[in-house]
């Protein structure tokens, strides 16, 4: 283009500004700034396991239980679920389900299983006699989750939320003292038996907080493998004929 040299309005003596101008290109802006005062002051440290114990062990009630849920705070999950979803059915029923997290349309209705796979669930308790609406406690279900919340996009609760949910989990059962419970999937026996494998342990009787529990697959899994409602349907009959056990 011709142009040799770039005269600036103002003049710049490079003589006087070594520092400056060596200073490489990419050295980090933070160091060149000085610190403002010292670091803030950090909030204690919660412990939020310890928080939850001391709250469900508290509750001496379903609706105790239920509120103590509501007003826990150390879960990221409750800041973006519009409801805390806590548990449907009979109270008094022998059979206690036990799912992961609630999903859309149950954080919209405040209720547990109400979407596609709680529709699944009740047509498949209705073909052993089973029902979330009975008043007989005999035939009735009592259904919740461990996780309160809906995980954002439904993505798996993460292991520190189960350990934190996990004391409330252990109250509810205390409190609705079920024959059997029913696990589905495998955030429920993570929970309940600190294991994972729902395909090797579904169908296979185990116990915790000395209750028998059946490990099922999860009802979503089953709308999205039809095959599978086979396996679903004899664990279903070996629920059955544990409770005409027990009955008898
Ligand atoms: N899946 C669950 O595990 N729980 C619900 O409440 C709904 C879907």
């Amino acid at each position: 283009m011709g142009v040799s040299d770039w005269v600036q309005e103002d003049p710049i003596n490079r003589y006087d500004l070594p520092e400056r101008l060596e200073r490489p290109a990419t050295e980090p802006l933070a160091r060149a700034v000085p610190p403002l005062g010292p670091p803030l002051a950090q909030g204690p440290k919660v412990d939020p396991v310890a928080l939850a114990q001391t709250a469900a062990s508290a509750a001496d009630s379903l609706k105790a239980l239920c509120d103590a849920i509501a007003a826990f705070d150390h879960c990221e999950l409750k800041k973006g679920a519009r409801s805390t979803v806590f548990a449907d059915g009979n109270p008094a029923a022998r059979v206690m389900i036990l799912g992961e997290a609630p999903g859309r349309e149950e954080d919209q209705e405040g209720l547990p299983f109400v979407g596609p796979a709680g529709q699944l669930l009740d047509r498949m308790f209705e073909a052993i006699g089973l029902s979330r609406q009975s008043a007989d406690p005999a035939s009735a279900l009592y259904i919740t989750n461990v996780l309160p919340w809906r995980p954002p996009q439904n993505r798996d609760p993460l292991p520190e939320e189960i350990a934190m949910m996990r004391p409330f989990v252990e109250r509810h059962i205390a409190l609705i003292n079920p024959d059997i419970i029913v696990a589905f999937g495998n955030i429920p026996c993570l929970a309940l038996l600190n294991e994972k494998g729902i395909m090797r342990l579904r169908g296979t009787w185990t116990q915790a907080l000395n209750k028998p529990v059946l490990p099922m697959t999860h009802p979503t899994y089953l709308l999205r493998t039809p095959a599978a409602k086979r396996e679903a349907w004899a664990d279903l009959l070996a629920l059955k004929s544990r409770l005409q056990e027990i009955r008898n």
